[in-house]
């Protein structure tokens, strides 16, 4: 089996968190995709801030460290980017990576404009690379299973509100840099609900709007029903400003009282905190089915070693490189994320009902 070897931009908080799959190193990575970790090793790391570069290639491995992005586009000696910046750079650094024929693996948000999703989708058909998007929650033990149980859900309500307001000076609240929280944040629980739904979206109408923020730029509160292309339906509840604090009774190994509830003709499911953990249900007597786990019993409690499934993506992102698959989180789930979140903004601003190409 060959090498994957990683040029990586962006040395901060998340960045880490993936690093530590580098080499097989955490013990977290799940066994199935924990030979391709093994492939990965670091060729140079780059930030503004050269010094948390270096730091990484202390810890990590590497053999130069930047503060240009460009050292490792040009170097024939790097197969794969792994992007880690903030969001106003993952486009321009993935059609770069692209032109220079790397793979890229992009945090989420793919991309901050439809603009940007097209050129990307573009260039990704165009290239015959590998592109994925580090949805972090498809790769989550609870979210996996509400998948496999209830696969082609009628309805799905996804809630992605967070405790607390987010300051107005964090890069991600930024309408540049960042595009704000639900674009930042409520985009995993978007991704999910399209990833359980099985279907593209057909339509949306949302209300919303600037509750907790002085810039206007930036909606910061959404409620949306949505119509799927299957004839499901759903709903979609995104921003900050609180709610986190309610869910305190159920255990949130990650904090985030995110979930999306899935119901299938009397069978329902949540998956809880970015699908960390689920439950099931069923109302239909003499059902067949028979609930994975025990009522209350929790997912991480029987037997999952992995819960939160983030240090599985850098490895399947190595794996769908060396085996030739496609990623498990394509350019096409990373533009269809942030188009379904534009378009909520457009529907809350405009009082009309969005439809999908
Ligand atoms: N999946 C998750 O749960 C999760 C959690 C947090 C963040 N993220 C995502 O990870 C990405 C990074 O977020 P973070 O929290 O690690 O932020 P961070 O600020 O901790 O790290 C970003 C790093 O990128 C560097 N940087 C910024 N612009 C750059 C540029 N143009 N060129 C080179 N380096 C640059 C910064 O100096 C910083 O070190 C974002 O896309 C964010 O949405 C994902």
């Amino acid at each position: 089996m060959g090498k994957v070897r990683l040029g990586v931009i962006g040395c901060g908080g998340m960045c880490r968190c993936h690093l530590e799959s580098v080499g097989g190193r955490s013990p977290s990575i799940s066994g199935d995709v924990k030979e391709f970790a093994e492939q990965v090793e670091i060729r140079g790391l780059v930030d503004v801030d050269v010094a948390k570069a270096e730091a990484y290639r202390e810890k990590y491995g590497g053999e130069y460290v930047s503060d240009d992005p460009e050292r490792l586009f040009q170097d024939p000696e790097v197969d794969a980017v792994l992007i880690t910046t903030w969001h106003d750079t993952h486009a321009p650094y993935s059609l770069r990576a692209l032109e220079l024929g790397k793979h890229v693996l992009i945090e989420k948000p793919m991309a901050m404009t439809e603009k940007e999703c097209d050129e990307i989708l573009e260039a990704e058909g165009r290239s015959g690379l590998k592109y994925m998007v580090a949805f972090r929650c498809r790769f989550a033990k609870g979210a996996k299973d509400v998948k496999r149980e209830i696969p082609n859900p009628d309805n799905i309500i996804a809630h992605a509100r967070t405790g607390g307001i987010w300051p107005e000076t964090l890069w991600a609240q930024d309408p540049l840099k960042g595009g704000g929280q639900i674009l930042s944040q409520g985009c995993h629980v978007v991704d999910l609900m399209f990833y359980l739904a099985g279907s593209e979206p057909e339509s949306v109408y949302a209300v919303g709007g600037v509750f907790h923020h002085s810039r206007p730029e930036v909606i910061d509160t959404i409620n949306a029903t949505l119509r799927f292309r299957n004839g499901s339906v759903g709903a979609f509840l995104g921003g900050d400003g609180g709610a986190g604090r309610l869910m305190m009774h159920h255990p949130l190994p990650c904090g985030c009282p995110f979930f999306v509830m899935v119901v299938e003709k009397g069978r329902s499911a949540i998956a809880i905190d970015h699908g960390h953990d689920a439950r099931f249900e069923s109302c239909v007597p003499d059902s067949e089915w028979k609930i994975p786990y025990e009522s209350g019993v929790h997912s991480q409690e029987v037997g999952a070693e992995v819960a939160s499934g983030v240090p599985d993506i850098l490895p399947a992102f190595a794996r769908s490189i060396l085996k030739d698959e496609t990623p498990p989180a394509t350019a096409h789930d990373g533009a269809r994320t942030t188009r379904f979140i534009l378009k909520c903004f457009e529907s809350a601003r405009t009082g009309k009902i969005v439809t999908f190409g």
